[in-house]
Parts: structure tokens; sequence; C-alpha cells
């Protein structure tokens, strides 16, 4: 199996892991007595398909029909997808299978996922740190991403925490001036009107993308993400991935949705709305100074009197997430249900003294 040359060079020396090789040699065995597994059991007593062909087709096929989409669509193939325990383990997977310990760099972009930073230092990687820029904090100045000559750079997009997408032009761009990955972490792209890097990837070798399924498809609990790049790079991760990660029953839980994603992509346009709502009527109150342009499943507004909305949120018994450290003044809020948006709208009325 090919892998990327990129790949730090102990994995280059590794011999492909063997629950991997003798998947991937494609026999159809009529009785297999290699695994060791318990024989008067059902279905489950076999480890998960590790090939997940008709998962990676219906997600293929599934994910390029959403809209917005250009005109033209990229062929995707099952060598293009690695599907992981949440794209958490995605991001992990990239740092672990390219970056050297010691000696290499990863740029981030600020404000962004916390993650990043977290399992690039446990990695014992230096991290450098480039602005957002802009009203919206969506734009960049690239020359200080090619001057860090990073190894790899996530890009949180659309991006937690702020929930703006960043402009068109910033990821070709990035793709064409640095060598090392652009890695595009589109947790929360099914919210977004523009549409996903996913096109890009054809075109850009070093452009990879991070997926999940926790958060527009609304299974957290499943525990799958996907990381959509070049065959080579693929290959490299299945070297360092721990295999069977991906469960019997997460695989079809996932499989389910996607084969009958109706009610999930009325959802989606619901919680939009929703968001778009929640927006015009917060902007109208004294306690909210700004509110950032969101194409996620969550708003980050900046308020005039922080502690009275802290104090009034708390009485209330709402939780959200106190940004503060990041952007002074700042919440992270979740699009909820109906009933949820308007307390938590309450609750800065009051504060607003309205
Ligand atoms: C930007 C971003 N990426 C990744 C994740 C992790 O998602 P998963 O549940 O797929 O590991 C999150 C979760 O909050 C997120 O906000």
């Amino acid at each position: 199996m090919m892998i990327h040359a990129k790949a730090r060079p102990l994995i280059s020396k590794l011999s492909i892991p063997s629950p991997i090789k003798k998947y991937f040699m494609h026999q159809d065995w009529e009785i297999d007595l290699s695994n060791n597994t318990n024989p008067y059991v059902g279905s489950l007593a076999n480890y998960p398909d590790i090939c997940q062909n008709h998962l990676k087709d219906i997600y293929i096929s599934t994910i390029l029909s959403l809209k917005p989409s250009p005109k033209t669509k990229p062929k995707i193939t099952r060598d293009n997808v690695l599907f992981t325990v949440g794209s958490m383990e995605g991001l992990d997977l990239m740092i672990r299978t390219f970056a050297e310990p010691n000696t290499d760099v990863i740029c981030l972009t600020s404000p962004t996922f916390s993650a990043y930073e977290h399992w690039a230092l446990i990695h014992n990687l230096t991290v450098k740190h480039v602005p957002l820029l802009g009203e919206n904090l969506n734009h960049l100045f690239i020359k200080a991403i090619v001057d860090i000559n990073p190894k790899m750079i996530f890009l949180c997009d659309p991006n937690n925490p702020v929930g703006s997408k960043l402009d068109v032009s910033i990821i070709p761009q990035l793709c064409e001036s640095i060598e090392g990955f652009v890695v595009v972490d589109e947790a929360y792209i099914e919210f977004s009107d523009h549409p996903s890097s996913l096109y890009y990837l054809k075109r850009y070798k070093n452009l990879i993308i991070l997926r999940t399924f926790s958060k527009a498809w609304g299974m957290a609990g499943v525990r799958c993400g996907a990381i959509l790049a070049d065959k080579l790079v693929i290959n490299a991760l299945r070297y360092v991935q721990l295999p069977f990660g991906l469960s019997t029953q997460a695989q079809e839980t996932v499989k389910e949705s996607l084969l009958n994603p109706d009610k999930i992509f009325d959802s989606w346009a619901r919680i939009k709305m929703n968001r778009d709502t929640l927006v015009s009527e917060l902007s109208k109150l004294k306690a909210v100074k700004k509110i950032y342009k969101s194409e996620t499943n969550f708003i980050m507004p900046i308020f005039n009197d922080f502690v009275a909305v802290l104090e009034r949120l708390k009485a209330h018994k709402i939780n959200v997430l106190n940004c503060s450290g990041t952007i002074e003044n700042s919440l992270r809020v979740s699009i909820g249900n109906e009933q949820q948006n308007r307390k938590f709208l309450e609750a800065i009325k009051e504060a607003s003294g309205e």
C-alpha cells in the first residue's frame, strides 16, 4: 500500500497493521478461523467491517448531494474516505501520522477550537497562532502563515467559537501557498450558506477535510467522523488508526441515518431559521453589543453588561459557554429548540432592563 511521502519516517518503516492487511485482501472466505472469536454467538461476535464500502458509497453520494454546491462535482471515491471515532480522532490521527514530535510546527488561527492546540502539545509540537482578522474574524494574513512554514495548519471553517465562515478565497490561496497540509475542520458545514472545501479536494493534494456526525447529524453519542483526503494521505492514516474503532452498531446507525435523512434535513432548516430569529431579536437589546455572523448552529454575542447577563442566565439555570477568556464579554450559545431559545432571550431581555 503506497503511503504519502510526508508521513513521519517511522511510519513508512512499519508494516501495514495485520487486521487492515487481511481485510484489504478482499478474499471471499466461506469459513474464517483467523480471529479467535466465539462461533456460538450472533453477528456481533464478529469484528466490525473495516472496508465499510457500502457506508462510504452512501456517505459520498449524500455529502455531494448537499447544497450549496458548485455545478461540477468532484469524483470522490472510497479511497478518499476514512471513518473515524468522531472528528476528534481525525485531528489526532492527522497529528500523529504527519507531525514529528519535537520538530514540526503546527499553525492555528485564533480564536479557534481549543482541541487542536491540546493534541498538538501532547504530541510535543510547536504551536504558532495567526490571528483571524476583520469584522467577522473571517480573514487571514496568508503571508504570516507562509513565513511560519507549518507542517500543517488547522482551520475551523465555519469557526468554533465565533461561528463565521472564512472568506471563500482563503482556502485555495493557502493550499497554493504552503507545502504543509491545510486541514479544514468542517464540523458545522451543514449549517453554512457557502459550499464546502470538499470541492477543492481533487485540485489540492495538501487539503484534508474533517467531518463529524456529532453536530448537524445529531449522533454525538454514536462517535463517528470522517476524513476526506487524497488516497495517499488516507493510506498513511490507516497505519496509525486503531483498527475496529468504529463499532458495528455505530456503522449501522450512521448507515440508517444516511439512508433516511429527511427528518435531519428538516431540522437543519429549522435550526437555521431559529438562529436567524434569535440573532434578530437579540440585536434589538441594549445588553447586546455585537453578534458575529454565524454559519453554524451557535452564535457568539458580545455583551455590554456582561455581569448582569451572567447573573440572569445563572438565575434561570441556563448554561452557555463563557468565552470571555478568548473574546472579552462573549458567550457561545448553541441554538436550542424554540422554547429554550425563548427562555435564553427572556434572560437577556431582563439583563437589558426590558
Ligand atoms: C470544530 C469542532 N471540531 C471537532 C469537534 C469534535 O467533534 P466529534 O464529536 O466528532 O469528536 C467539535 C466538537 O465540539 C468541534 O466543535
